[in-house]
């Protein structure tokens, strides 16, 4: 009943947009803007944003909503807002006039707002520092509009057309250089479109689990690769209450894992979860079929393949146990990963709605012809995290670092199975972590891992010339992985975690930090 739609016109921007208005506790949904008008039927908006986006209106092909859209959006009753490109969008599409500005306005701006009785405005501050990016003005209105505020430099920065409901904001309120635009968001969803904060994860999870039970009929069975990471242990615990021990879960260990983290998820997903979960034991298979491979292509795939052959024969060994093939895959797919497969118009990326292979297991048998359970594909990440919690997995788990599925065949340069490559790997690594943990630093640390590299330089411990190996440290902050910074540690942390390191685990007598962003960098060093 109170939904929001998101069209989406490319802006790197976009998803806060979405993410904002669910911080308000509103369901919003993010669409391309030029999705045809076919797929948005049976949804009823309250209101709809036009988001921002990199074009200009008048270039060739630049993107807009498909005909008929504002008179489905008059029909649902919902009102219009259009944010930077998708301002300019309406105003062009209504009959008003977009121009390339004589003043192009990028970044921190103080806007005025000129109209006493502004809708969009109400009783908020008359004068606001926003966020503006944009090289196109809009220099005339169509009918019915008003300008509600300008920038300093003279510019339109807010215009409305109360009675058709229409409104436009030149700027990013959903940006946090816009201090006030939360503010303006909040009265645009409850005081003008009339919306009520109704979107709960309580309420997402019954529903979930109704979902859940009326699609799997009662002697029908489900599988799920849990990987030990939040997404799909979460996943698995919302179908596992839908339908029980219907739901038959698999942990594979491939012999790339960290230190005690098979015992560690499994003693979470039995005793905290009660999660009926297989361990198969692949180490062996594995480790052999990667022997001597030091491409990090070739290690991907070769894994990915593997993970593929211990799959099917947890299907087969069900079959055999229960009689007949499981119908049903859960995955742990997330929102971004979806939006993500439908890119916005002019993005250069072909729409591809295909099954995400799964990331975890490297992708899955092609016969397998499993019918796919995504409980969690409409939810960002600290969303899975609330619903993680109402299920009760554990806070500790819930905050756990993202681990890659091809684990540490990533974390070690070239050969793994290479002397005790992993065996040293894993030491260091416990060793860096539990000391990010002791000094509170782990929940601030987005992802932190120790690195192995196959490069041994000389060394002098207790007296004696050592030719041993180098490892390297890593940590980073990030939003989602996508771009990330390196984690800047006090000195003191360092000085000890070395020592600790050196003193600790045999072959290692040099550490050294990595201080890379990415970009340049990536997160892994494969
Ligand atoms: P990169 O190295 O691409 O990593 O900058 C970005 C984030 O993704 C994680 N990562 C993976 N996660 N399967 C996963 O589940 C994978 O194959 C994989 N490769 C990288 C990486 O740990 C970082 O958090």
């Amino acid at each position: 009943e109170n939904l929001v739609l998101i069209l989406d016109f490319g802006s790197q921007y976009t998803h806060l947009i979405t993410r904002r208005v669910r911080q308000l506790g509103v369901l919003s949904l993010c669409v391309s803007g030029t999705a045809p008008l076919s797929s948005l039927a049976g949804l009823r908006p309250r209101a709809v944003v036009l988001s921002g986006g990199p074009h200009s209106v008048h270039a060739e092909g630049a993107p807009s909503f498909p005909e008929g859209f504002l008179d489905f959006a008059a029909g649902a009753g919902a009102h219009v807002l259009g944010v930077c490109y998708g301002m300019q969008l309406l105003v062009q599409t209504l009959g008003g006039a977009v121009e390339p500005g004589v003043r192009q306005e990028y970044g921190d701006m103080e806007v005025e707002v000129t109209a006493p009785s502004s809708a969009l405005y109400g009783e908020q501050g008359k004068r606001q520092s926003v966020w503006m990016s944009h090289g196109d003005e809009v220099v005339r209105l169509p009918e019915g509009f008003e300008v509600v505020a300008r920038s300093v430099q003279g510019a339109i920065a807010a215009i409305e057309h109360r009675e058709k409901r229409f409104y436009g904001l030149q700027y990013h309120p959903e940006v946090t250089h816009s201090p006030q635009g939360m503010e303006t968001l909040r009265h645009f969803l409850f005081d003008v479109c009339g919306i009520k904060a109704d979107w709960k994860m309580q309420d997402v999870l019954d529903e979930e689990i109704k979902t859940i039970k009326s699609m799997v009929g009662p002697d029908e069975h489900v599988i799920c690769a849990l990987s030990g990471g939040v997404d799909s242990t979460v996943a698995a615990t919302l179908v596992h209450n839908a339908i029980g021990d219907r739901l038959h879960c698999v942990f594979v260990d491939n012999g790339l894992l960290r230190y005690k983290e098979k015992e560690r998820v499994m003693s979470t997903f039995n005793s905290d979860l009660h999660l009926p979960v297989t361990c198969i034991d692949a180490s062996e298979k594995f480790l052999t079929e990667l022997k001597g491979v030091k491409d990090p292509e070739m290690k991907r795939k070769i894994i990915g393949r593997e993970f593929i052959v211990v799959f099917d024969e947890f299907a087969h060994m069900l079959e055999q146990k229960i009689g007949k093939r499981p119908e049903y895959l859960v995955q742990g797919t997330l929102y971004p990963d979806v939006i993500e497969s439908c890119p916005p118009p002019g993005s250069g990326r072909t729409h591809s709605h295909t099954i995400k292979s799964h990331h975890n297991v490297g992708g899955l048998p092609k016969d397998m012809k499993l019918k796919l359970i995504e409980p969690l594909k409409l939810l960002f990440k600290d969303e899975v995290r609330k619903l993680g919690s109402i299920l009760n997995v554990p806070e500790s788990f819930l905050k756990r670092h993202p681990f890659p599925g091809p684990g540490l065949a990533v974390r070690v340069i070239g050969d793994v199975t290479a002397g005790n490559a992993l065996e040293v790997l894993r030491q260091v690594d416990e060793i860096f972590i539990q000391a990010i943990k002791d000094a509170g630093l782990y929940d601030e640390i987005w992802q932190a891992f120790a690195v192995f590299l196959p490069v041994q330089t000389v060394g002098v411990q207790g007296d004696q010339r050592t030719h041993s190996h180098v490892v390297a440290l890593r940590a980073i902050t990030s939003e989602d992985g996508m771009t990330a910074n390196w984690y800047d540690f006090e000195r003191p942390f360092l000085v000890d975690v070395v020592k600790k390191i050196c003193n600790n685990v045999r072959g290692v007598n040099r550490v050294v930090l990595d201080v890379t962003s990415k970009p340049p960098a990536t997160v892994e060093w494969e």
